[in-house]
């Protein structure tokens, strides 16, 4: 039998237990700079330098965490379900944890690209550093998407959560666009759920199913509603 499909949008708290800091649980801080000083082409074109040093500290993080069983719990729903994850995040923890469908709209800490040409990208494990180069002999950039800046594989999440059985959300704010604006592009009348330790506000709460709790906690029980959907 064809498997269904589940659509899930993930954001920075599914992460939160795997020791990575989100963007808003923090008064705006973000380990301890402003996401204009950082996230910005702006921020970008006045002190590149201190953009790449925050980007650089963040791929270590990143590289030094583990998937949680959120992620790993996710992984897991393939086995019954054509699984799609959609992430606003830029860490590689769902990869890790062994899901095969992720699109990350936000961009991959683990790749740089040339500042000029955005087709110029690759993979990257280290620092980058000023004065490292692309082939056009650019500077070369984290593969982020910034504040600002088009969002390119939206097109593709919205085709993606146009045909889902079932639509997810896990551990976002849901206030950054286009990524907030993705529920409503999910199918009406189809399954939908929200896991998040502290549920965010949106207009079609009354629609969802709301599971208030951390990630790790939030997918498990997930998984066991919709095996009884499933079978129901
Ligand atoms: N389990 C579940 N949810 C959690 C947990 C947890 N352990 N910890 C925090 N949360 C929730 C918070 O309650 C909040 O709703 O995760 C959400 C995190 O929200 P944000 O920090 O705003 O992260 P996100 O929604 O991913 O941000 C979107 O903003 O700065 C940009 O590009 C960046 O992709 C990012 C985008």
């Amino acid at each position: 039998m064809q498997k269904k499909k589940l659509v899930v949008l993930t954001g920075a708290g599914i992460s939160a237990e795997s020791g990575l800091k989100t963007f808003r649980d923090s008064d705006g801080l973000w380990e301890g700079y402003h996401v204009e000083e950082v996230a910005t082409p702006r921020a970008w074109k006045k002190d590149p330098e201190r953009v790449l040093q925050f980007y650089n500290l963040r791929r270590k993080n990143i590289l030094d965490a583990r998937p949680n069983a959120a992620h790993t719990g996710l992984a897991a729903l393939e086995k019954d379900f054509d699984v799609h994850i959609i992430t606003q995040n830029i860490d590689d923890l769902h990869e890790r944890a062994g899901s095969s469908n992720v699109l990350h709209l936000h961009g991959q800490i683990l790749k740089m690209r040339s500042e000029k040409d955005e087709r110029l990208v690759y993979d990257i494990t280290g620092d980058i550093n000023m004065g490292d180069l692309a082939e056009d002999g650019a500077q070369l950039r984290p593969h982020i998407v910034w504040f600002e800046e088009p969002v390119p594989m939206i097109e593709n999440a919205i085709a993606v959560t146009q045909t889902a059985a079932y639509f997810v959300i896990v551990g976002t704010s849901l206030v950054v666009y286009p990524a907030a604006g993705l529920l409503n592009y999910a199918p009406s009348g189809i399954p939908k759920f929200i896991i998040d330790k502290k549920i965010p506000y949106t207009s079609s709460l009354h629609d969802i199913t709301v599971i208030e709790k951390p990630a790790t906690e939030g997918v498990k029980q997930l998984a066991t509603l919709l095996k009884n959907l499933a079978a129901g």
